[in-house]
């Protein structure tokens, strides 16, 4: 769907673009038709009610191909790219969440919270390069970390940089076929879309007592035991829930 609409908003940027040059032949350069078709492109989708992160490849995707054309990239290199793009972000297109990566400061935090909570098990749903289960897993050696990751590329990295840490496990699946009952803490860094089905699922599924964290996001009508707000660039948000009273 979120393909189709990203099609549908460039198709009818382009075709708004040539409609206007045929109508009124202004003397307006390759490039400044780019940049209204790229604007333009911007707009429908968010008519389309998108989500914000379509807005750079809309706003991009005309004016690159303008650019590999004017420095004549070989054909190749657009395959390259495609491949990289796909193993990297894989679900997006369909309306997964994204790939983007939590601050030192959230790690630290986290390790913190799960020494206070004296946590046995931990996971992160949608664990990217790794960038949280790494220094968790150095921290606490005694703890069983799971990441989740369901995007090839990143799911490959992780695994390679948590290569000699033996308590964390990477697995290549989707967190919504992961059971959470086993994990006294699971973390998620995700996007709002999603934060309403999480939240009916670690109310189904985690034990009373668990805490269920996540960054940036909050569970809609969900009540936090607390918030951190941590002093990194993004002033990320830890949304901390106590299961049996969220
Ligand atoms: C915003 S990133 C967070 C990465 C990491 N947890 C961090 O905090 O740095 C979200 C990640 O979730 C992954 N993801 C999205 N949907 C998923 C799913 N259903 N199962 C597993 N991973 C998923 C994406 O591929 C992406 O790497």
């Amino acid at each position: 769907m979120q393909l189709f609409k990203a099609l549908l908003s460039q198709l009818l940027a382009c075709a708004a673009v040539l409609g206007l040059r045929t109508l009124f032949p202004l003397p307006i350069s390759v490039w400044q038709a780019a940049a209204m078709q790229a604007c333009l492109a911007a707009l429908c989708s968010r008519g389309f009610r998108q989500p914000v992160w379509w807005l750079p490849i809309h706003l991009l995707f005309i004016p690159t191909i303008l650019l590999g054309l004017s420095w004549q990239v070989p054909a190749w290199l657009y395959l390259l790219m495609l491949l990289l793009l796909t193993l990297l972000f894989w679900g997006t297109v369909k309306g997964d969440v994204p790939l983007f990566l939590s601050s030192s400061a959230v790690s630290e935090a986290l390790i913190e919270i799960v020494s206070r909570e004296e946590a046995q098990s931990f996971v992160d749903i949608g664990a990217g390069f790794g960038t949280v289960v790494v220094p968790l897993g150095n921290a606490k050696p005694d703890m069983a970390i799971v990441a989740l990751e369901r995007a090839p590329l990143p799911w490959l990295l992780a695994d390679w940089r948590c290569r000699n840490l033996t308590n964390i496990r990477v697995g290549r699946s989707s967190f919504w076929d992961q059971d959470l009952r086993q994990f006294d803490v699971v973390f998620a860094f995700l996007s709002p879309l999603v934060m309403a089905k999480i939240g009916e699922k670690v109310r189904r599924e985690m034990r009373a007592g668990c805490l269920f964290i996540s960054s940036s996001f909050p569970i809609p009508n969900g009540v936090p035991e607390s918030v951190l707000e941590l002093n990194d660039r993004r002033k990320t948000k830890l949304y901390c829930y106590r299961i049996g009273r969220i």
